[in-house]
């Protein structure tokens, strides 16, 4: 018997079949998917090809596989703004509503497929007089406003591959990303509205462009109407290029295999990843998820991913999964507080939304705004619930499951990465039977184990997460660096993809996601998840939100410090912070229990709501914070800092 790799202190008993009533109209609602699946794999993988896409020339092979590099689909030709629009316009959809979108300040816009056709077929024209060409890259720092998803299926309509750059983001993280793509033209907006006021879009290019020689052509779409500075001959009014473009633009027909985008992802330290998606098999795992995770019914559905696409999540799930299959959906600019803290429900209300995919830490924050808000509205038109983006912790399931689910929606938590291009590991709503805080089971055609240190596999118990097959929405590498790719993903344990999480299964086979292993906490020799303390921490009534850290200790190795927010109506006191303490004791055994419990008014969190432990980790052992562009609001970090140097309940 090997070591456990990370220990496994929590269990939770409660599970949650499909109700019936979802069943019996569920897209499936048997294991046929995934015994189909299982018996063939790559077979299983051609009939959704050939069912969810339009080939101009179908494949020959389905896949060629030469690890660490996977072609899928080899020799078929498609293009990704033909399946998005074109045929669904031809086949007579054209009035069909693509977007309800809506501004935060209250502006809507109603987009149909015959209209997004129109707009995309226009400015792919307006790239083409700018001189973009095929395989040329193209960044793209945007608002959610309608014109960034037509910019990227510009690109992809006329064979460019985008870069999205969250909107977010500072002009040196736009620079670095621009550079390292080489990209030859920006779109942006001149600003978006975030919390009630215009962000600063093309003032934040304006800087970046100082650092970059490889962009020739700037385009601003007009979204606030803010002054903003104009170089003459490098920049252009969107209206202005596409007003006189013509509508006239035949799709490229591309390879399988050809570039569709890259999109950066940071590591904890070392300079963003390029990360490389292209066609066939992309678009193929995206629409096969899309619609059966979410059991889309695109005639009677409107699906909501509240994600910004300058994510994955927007990519697949927002742009291309949603188009590909045709369905209606809703996109909104802005942030969930503004004007009130109801917001997202009035917008389920009034479009009768029927899936909403959101994140375990906008949940958390719509419990501490208290279940009054989504009271104030009729939920009903809810059927499933999605999440994504980081371990749920129980009580967050249990309250998205009864205050926005009603009880009657499956909850997909949904596992997968910027680099899996799409969902991997994630219940299908009519057939799994759901426990709250497990991502459950591999999609069909997915293939997933847990191993040990040694790479053995781990039938009971924690350990590293790895994919045991290739599958065809996965990254085809690292844009610039292939020996980069092989390490990080393909040499920890040969023979699999490594996605540097902790996971663990259970009894019954289900799989409980851990959390970053670089985040695992070694306390006098036990490897302990931040995800299962985190979990007992807000298991607490006072506590809302928490974060821990693994500090170095002399006599134990690491000291797990807890970082908690308060319940609106707790205050903070030497008792509680030691209840707290004793709940995590009392939930997981003492070996969990935080050294110290922190209370602090916010948590340094990723522009995505990753809870950045790295910078928890600087604060709590003293130390200079490491690199912070990707923090969200730089304030909180000083404020903990304040509050740690003020004292705390220690043992
Ligand atoms: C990392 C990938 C996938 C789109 C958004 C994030 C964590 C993601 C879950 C989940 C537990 C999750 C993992 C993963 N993660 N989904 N359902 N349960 N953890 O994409 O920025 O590439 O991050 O997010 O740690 O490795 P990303």
């Amino acid at each position: 018997m090997s070591e456990p790799t990370i220990e496994n202190y929590y269990t939770e008993n409660r599970v949650f079949p499909p109700p019936p009533e979802f069943q019996a109209q569920a897209l499936v609602s048997d294991n046929s998917l995934y015994e189909e699946a299982a018996a063939d794999r790559l077979g299983f993988w051609a009939r959704q090809a050939r069912e969810l896409i339009t080939w101009y020339r179908d494949f020959d092979t389905v896949l060629e596989w030469e690890l660490p590099y996977a072609k899928w689909f080899v020799g078929g030709k498609l293009n990704v703004s033909y399946n998005c629009l074109d045929r669904h316009v031809e086949a007579g959809r054209g009035d069909k509503v693509a977007y309800h979108w809506e501004g935060e300040p209250g502006d809507t816009r109603t987009i149909t497929y015959a209209e997004l056709l129109s707009e995309v077929s226009r400015f792919a024209n307006s790239l083409k007089s700018l001189g973009v060409n095929r395989g040329d890259r193209v960044a793209i720092y945007m608002p959610m406003i309608p014109e960034l998803p037509v910019a990227m299926l510009a690109c992809a309509r006329i064979g460019a591959v985008h870069s999205v750059v969250f909107g977010g983001f500072s002009p040196d993280a736009l620079a670095d990303r621009i550079n390292d793509a080489e990209a030859k033209v920006l779109i942006t907006a001149d600003g978006g509205f975030r919390r009630g006021s215009p962000s600063p879009l093309k003032a934040n290019c304006d800087v970046a462009l100082a650092n970059t020689s490889s962009i020739t052509g700037v385009v601003v779409v007009r979204r606030t109407e803010q002054d903003i500075d104009w170089t003459e001959g490098r920049d252009h009014w969107y209206h202005d290029l596409i007003d006189g473009a013509s509508e006239d633009c035949p799709p490229e027909e591309m390879d399988s295999e050809d570039l569709l985008y890259l999109l950066y992802t940071s590591g904890t330290t070392a300079k963003p990843k390029g990360i490389m998606h292209t066609t066939g098999g992309y678009l193929t795992q995206v629409a096969f998820s899309h619609k059966y995770v979410f059991d889309l019914h695109p005639d009677t559905d409107v699906y909501w991913c509240a994600a910004d696409i300058g994510w994955v999540t927007g990519h697949s799930y927002i742009v291309y999964g949603p188009l590909n299959n045709g369905c209606t959906q809703v996109m909104y600019e802005g942030t969930p507080d503004t004007p009130g803290r109801d917001r997202l429900w009035d917008i389920v209300e009034r479009y009768g939304v029927t899936q909403l995919y959101t994140a375990p830490t906008a949940i958390r924050t719509f419990m501490k705004w208290g279940e009054q808000e989504p009271a104030k509205h009729d939920l009903s038109s809810l059927r499933v619930l999605g999440t994504v983006g980081e371990p749920i912790n129980p009580e967050a399931w249990m309250w998205y499951h009864e205050y926005i689910g009603g009880g009657r929606c499956p909850i997909v938590d949904t596992w997968w990465q910027t680099e899996t291009g799409g969902h991997m590991i994630t219940p299908l709503p009519g057939v799994t039977a759901t426990k709250p805080g497990s991502a459950t089971f591999p999609l069909p055609g997915t293939t997933a184990e847990v191993v040990d240190d040694a790479g053995n596999r781990v039938d009971v118990g924690g350990g590293y997460l790895t994919i045991t097959e290739p599958w065809p929405s996965m990254l085809r590498g690292i844009w610039g660096d292939p020996e980069r790719y092989m390490e990080t993903y393909w040499s920890e344990y040969p023979g699999r993809y490594f996605a540097g999480d902790g996971a663990k299964i259970d009894e019954d086979g289900y799989i409980w996601i851990l959390g970053r292993v670089d985040d695992v906490m070694n306390v006098s020799g036990h490897r302990i998840s931040t995800a299962e303390v985190e979990s007992a921490l807000v298991d607490h009534p006072a506590v809302a939100e928490a974060a821990v850290v693994g500090a170095a200790d002399a006599t134990t190795g690491q000291a797990i410090i807890a970082y908690v927010i308060l319940r609106g109506t707790a205050t903070t006191s030497d008792e509680l912070r030691e209840e707290i303490r004793q709940h995590v004791s009392k939930k997981l055994g003492p070996i969990a229990r935080p050294r110290v419990v922190i209370v602090v008014p916010d948590l340094p969190k990723t522009r995505s709501g990753k809870i950045m432990r790295r910078l928890l980790r600087d604060v709590a052992e003293g130390r200079a914070l490491g690199d912070t562009t990707t923090l969200a609001d730089e304030s909180v970090v000083e404020e903990i800092r304040r509050r740690e140097a003020e004292g705390t309940a220690e043992d």
